[in-house]
């Protein structure tokens, strides 16, 4: 089913503190508005997402919306004082861009892990009803209480707790909110209020909203629990020409050879960057910059190694571990290895401690043994998002 999505992104985030509001904050290096953008995005039935925002965040929402490019993504839409305004001024906005008939979905951006059942559900839903919108039932003790003591117990059977995405006709919905969206906590109590029939649609836990500053630690740890690890392996050769130095692990390191290369020839940056492709399973540096684009010619290697880990960043990932060997008889690394270290940490954005750098002869043997250049191989470990895969 095709359908629209409206992304309320426009209060202040006042109950979970810190400076910046929740919806543009970080959670595992991606921000929480970015996420519940690529929850919808993500979804092959989405025709248009509209994301209403509060002017003053306008460069946060550029921010975390960077590199997005969807032509499905309208530009955003300015809030309102209170969520329910908010939400009017989106449908407006959507209203002149999709057909009246098409479903609109409702979202808190402050639920940054909504995933696809959960979407279809309340699809499947507006089969048989004019709204819908997913829900837990109640499982706890409810009492109503007096001076901070239980007064009296309440019932809690037939009781739900209402997430979003809360789904209804784009021109039903919009009807209901110019007549009677004044004050209301979500969507149904706005459907309910114009007489729509709104059913209830599988909610899920994990579909949390952030709202106190505990909801972050609380999502942190639901991150973390949904993280895997993965591992790439690099390994590259460069052939030794005229020169005074060679380019090694981001270092100047005099010999009394160079290397005959494209860029600078930096073996072991170009392995790390191989093995950070190979765990992202994103292809190898030679698609990423193919040597006989001249733009590479020269370009020194740590532009490559930083995309890579960009690329991996983007993706919600973050480096575990990275070990490198260098083969070569000459020039000798163990006097460099340490700076190498630091510098391949300082290109990775990562600690020192995280990175080895090793280096072994081929006992004479072969064109290492040679003297006829150096190899370099590499292994990292990443830590990314199990949904990202
Ligand atoms: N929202 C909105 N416009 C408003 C108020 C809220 O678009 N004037 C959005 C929020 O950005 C959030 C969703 O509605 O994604 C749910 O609201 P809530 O959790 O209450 O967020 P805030 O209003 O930002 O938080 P608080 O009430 O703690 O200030
Ligand atoms: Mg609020």
């Amino acid at each position: 089913m095709q359908f629209s999505a409206l992304l309320v992104a426009a209060g202040r985030g006042l109950r979970a503190g810190g400076g910046t509001p929740k919806q543009y904050r970080m959670l595992a290096g991606v921000s929480v508005l970015r996420r519940a953008v690529a929850c919808f995005l993500g979804h092959p039935g989405l025709c248009r997402l509209a994301v209403v925002i509060n002017p003053d965040d306008r460069a946060f929402y550029d921010t975390a919306i960077a590199g997005l490019s969807e032509a499905r993504l309208a530009p955003p839409v300015t809030g309102g004082a209170t969520r329910a305004a908010s939400v009017h001024r989106g449908l407006e906005a959507l209203a002149r861009l999709e057909p009246a008939e098409r479903p609109v979905l409702i979202h808190d951006s402050a639920r940054p892990f909504l995933r696809r059942p959960v979407i279809d559900g309340v699809l499947h839903a507006l089969g048989s009803a004019e709204g819908a919108f997913p829900a837990l039932p109640v499982v706890d003790a409810l009492w109503a209480t007096r001076d901070g003591h239980a007064d009296e117990p309440r019932r809690r059977d037939g009781l739900f707790r209402a997430q979003t995405p809360q789904g209804f006709r784009l021109d039903a919905i919009l009807e209901a909110h110019r007549r009677h969206g004044l004050a209301a906590d979500d969507d149904v109590a706005i459907a309910r209020a114009a007489g729509l029939s709104v059913a209830i649609a599988p909610g899920c836990e994990q579909n949390f909203k952030i709202t106190t500053a505990a909801d972050f630690a609380r999502a942190e740890a639901a991150l973390e629990a949904s993280m895997e690890t993965r591992t790439g392996t690099g390994f590259d050769v460069h052939k030794f020409g005229p020169g005074n130095h060679v380019m090694l692990g981001g270092l100047a390191i005099p010999h009394d050879r160079g290397f005959v290369a494209h860029s600078d020839g930096d073996v072991l940056l170009h392995a790390l960057t191989d093995a950070v492709f190979g765990a992202l399973a994103e292809g190898d540096i030679g698609q990423w910059f193919p040597p006989s684009d001249p733009q590479w010619k020269d370009a020194t290697s740590d532009i490559f190694l930083d995309h890579a880990v960009t690329r991996m960043a983007a993706r919600g990932g973050r480096l575990v571990h990275a070990d490198c060997t260098v083969i070569c008889e000459r020039p000798k690394i163990g006097p460099y290895a340490d700076t190498m270290r630091s510098r391949i940490a300082q290109i990775m954005r990562t600690q020192t401690g995280r990175v080895s750098v090793k280096a072994t002869t081929s006992e004479k043997l072969g064109f290492t043994g040679r003297g006829e250049g150096i190899a370099a191989m590499a292994t990292v470990t990443l830590s990314m998002p199990a949904e990202a895969a």
